[in-house]
């Protein structure tokens, strides 16, 4: 685990990392650079400094990670800051959607240690995923370090292939809301066939949970689960004819899916 991390950007995501690492005690210290009110939640919290800009950074600091958590619009104006660190031994882990290694290597320079990963929000609770791909100039121990990171935060895959993470953002990194919107929908359908509204959505959000939940401890497939609460001629097949009819919900999740791994590759642009 490292001593000093430098985290640039305390919004949803950075500040979701930031509270699994301090519920884990993933590091010793913390720098917090955020202008905005993101990382006021985190204020007073041992062994973490908050900084509106990187002036304010101590002049001996050496993080053994800096992580790269601002919007990816942002990125090219926030970086020039701490290019030095490329050249002190920090591995920057960047978790910008469409930022690639070749952007780092161009804005860092080619020497600079680079992990881009696309980690997901239920990292606050420490049931995130987190897909991470290298450049070669990381050593064996900085990606050791950033794969623990992310681990201190949920579950953790690498590729090898960087453009698998444009498709890795389309299912995972995107996919909460996915689901949230599910849940939604499952509250707003139920309001229509005559539920009061606060009975619907807590039908919903508990269903949604518990379902997940199921999915994540059982050894049985997806599948397999759906077919257990689905007799033929019962009401969950009647609902699912629906769902998995020709414009049913594979095809929507397809497109859906295929539409954040497009916007993706256009963030890189
Ligand atoms: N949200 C997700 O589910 C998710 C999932 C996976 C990956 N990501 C990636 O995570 C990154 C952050 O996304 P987000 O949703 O957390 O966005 P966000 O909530 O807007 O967080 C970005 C934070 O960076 C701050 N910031 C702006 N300029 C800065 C600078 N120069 N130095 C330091 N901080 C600066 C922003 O402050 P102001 O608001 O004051 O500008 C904001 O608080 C993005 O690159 C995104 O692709 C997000």
């Amino acid at each position: 685990m490292p001593g000093t991390l430098l985290l640039v950007g305390c919004g949803k995501m950075g500040g979701a990392l930031l509270s699994g690492w301090l519920d884990r005690k993933a590091a010793e210290r913390y720098h917090v650079i955020e202008p905005g009110p993101g990382a006021e939640g985190f204020k007073g919290k041992p062994g973490v400094e908050i900084h509106a800009g990187s002036e304010s950074l101590p002049a001996d600091l050496v993080p053994d990670v800096v992580i790269l958590a601002v919007k990816p619009q942002t990125m090219t104006t926030a970086l020039p800051a701490y290019r030095p660190f490329a050249v002190k031994g920090a591995v920057f882990l960047s978790i910008a959607a469409g930022k690639t290694l070749g952007y780092f290597a161009r804005h860092l320079g080619a020497q600079a240690a680079v992990v881009r990963s696309m980690p997901n929000t239920p990292a606050a609770i420490g049931r995130g995923i987190a897909v991470l791909c290298a450049s070669p100039t990381v050593s064996a121990p900085q990606k050791e370090l950033c794969g623990a990171l992310l681990a201190a935060a949920g579950e953790v895959g690498w590729v090898e292939d960087e453009g698998l993470i444009d498709a890795v953002t389309g299912v995972s990194g995107s996919g909460p809301a996915y689901v949230f919107l599910m849940i939604e929908c499952l509250a707003k359908a139920g309001v229509e066939s005559g539920l009061a509204p606060d009975l619907a959505m807590r039908l919903a959000r508990a269903t949604v949970a518990g379902a997940g939940e199921l999915a994540r401890l059982s050894p049985e497939s997806a599948a397999t689960l759906r077919e257990n609460v689905t007799s033929p001629g019962g009401t969950t097949r009647a609902a699912l004819d629906v769902l998995m009819g020709a414009e049913g919900l594979e095809a929507l999740m397809v497109r859906a899916v295929a539409a954040a791994t497009r916007r993706s590759r256009e963030l890189a642009e």
